[in-house]
């Protein structure tokens, strides 16, 4: 019997199976170092929190977006080559970006911060703040740090479809806390999350507090080449979104077109310091513009009247 033959006559005579599944693709891994110093601090941090409530101890270190998901509730998919959105967000980023590079008109205290707000709910605020970021993460040598500071009502992880448990509500009522425990990676490399975290009764209280203007400082200053885009409250519901906004460089006021009244705008610029950040008004779910539903984006806002546009 030659080799063959032997083969042959070894082989099980059994049903023939097909293959087991393949098992998935490995996930892209950080690096060992990272994981190290990720574990270090979150052991660190479950050592000290052993009093806490059990919410308190878990969280993701990493999510992967669904691209597929993100592009089919009309989102600018971060694997999308040419799309009318895209377009569109590159034009409304572009100002935003001049501006925290410091070669904008106006010199302000932390001009990467950037709030995305509106004057009452359901205008866009989400929206614009998750395109945003998905829109300046696709620049090359740019990364952004989106934070979901609508505390009360977070809708980022819905938006983008993950998971997250702990973020900037635990950071603020729990000094043990590190930012490195609560910030989130994505598989868009240059795109890092603080989700908003607990649900907590008195959490936009905590977003006036001393915690949160340190946590501003600190961010603007630790990721000084980095984008940080706050989805927030609405400025005319709550008194602690002006106060948030104060601490940002850059405030982008959504304006839902032919729904949000005049006055309602006029009360939520007011609530803005225009001598010390720069207010950019952009017009949502606009008709008038490029034709179609869309986006208007006028840039700088006096309050004399005088509008500035400085891009558009
Ligand atoms: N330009 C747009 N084109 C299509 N859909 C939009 C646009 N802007 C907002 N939407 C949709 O309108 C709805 C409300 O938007 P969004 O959640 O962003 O508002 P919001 O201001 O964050 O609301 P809230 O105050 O409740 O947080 C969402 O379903 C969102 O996907
Ligand atoms: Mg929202």
């Amino acid at each position: 019997m030659d080799s063959i033959e032997k083969a042959m006559s070894v082989r099980p005579r059994g049903p023939v199976r097909s293959p087991a599944p393949l098992p998935p693709p490995p996930v892209e891994s950080p690096p060992a170092e990272d994981v190290v110093e990720r574990v270090a601090h979150l052991t660190a941090a479950s050592q000290d929190m052993a009093a806490a409530p059990a919410s308190l101890k878990r969280t993701q270190r990493s999510v992967v977006m669904d691209f597929d998901r993100i592009r089919t509730s009309g989102f600018l998919a971060p694997d999308i080559k040419r799309s009318r959105l895209k377009e569109e967000y590159r034009q409304i980023k572009r100002p935003l970006l001049i501006n925290a590079d410091g070669r904008g008109a106006m010199t302000v205290e932390h001009p990467n911060l950037v709030m995305v707000t509106s004057a009452g709910p359901g205008e866009g605020k989400t929206f614009t703040a998750c395109n945003l970021a998905l829109s300046i993460a696709s620049e090359r040598n740019q990364t952004v740090l989106l934070v979901d500071a609508d505390v009360l009502k977070p809708s980022i992880p819905r938006t983008l479809g993950f998971e997250a448990e702990l973020g900037l509500v635990d950071y603020l009522v729990d000094d043990r806390l590190d930012l490195a425990d609560v910030l989130v990676d994505t598989n868009v490399p240059s795109l890092t999350l603080l989700p908003a975290g607990t649900q907590y009764h008195l959490s936009t209280e905590l977003l006036a507090g001393e915690r949160m203007r340190k946590l501003a400082a600190e961010i603007s200053g630790r990721y000084a080449d980095r984008i940080v885009i706050f989805d927030s409250p609405p400025l005319l519901m709550t008194t602690e979104a002006s106060i948030l906004a104060s601490l940002m460089g850059q405030v982008l006021v959504v304006v839902e077109a032919e729904r949000t009244p005049q006055g309602q705008v006029k009360a939520a610029l007011d609530l803005l310091d225009s001598n010390h950040q720069i207010v950019g008004l952009l017009l949502n779910k606009s008709h008038s513009f490029l034709g179609a539903d869309s986006y208007g984006y006028r840039y700088g806002y006096g309050h004399d009247g005088n509008e500035d546009a400085a891009g558009r």
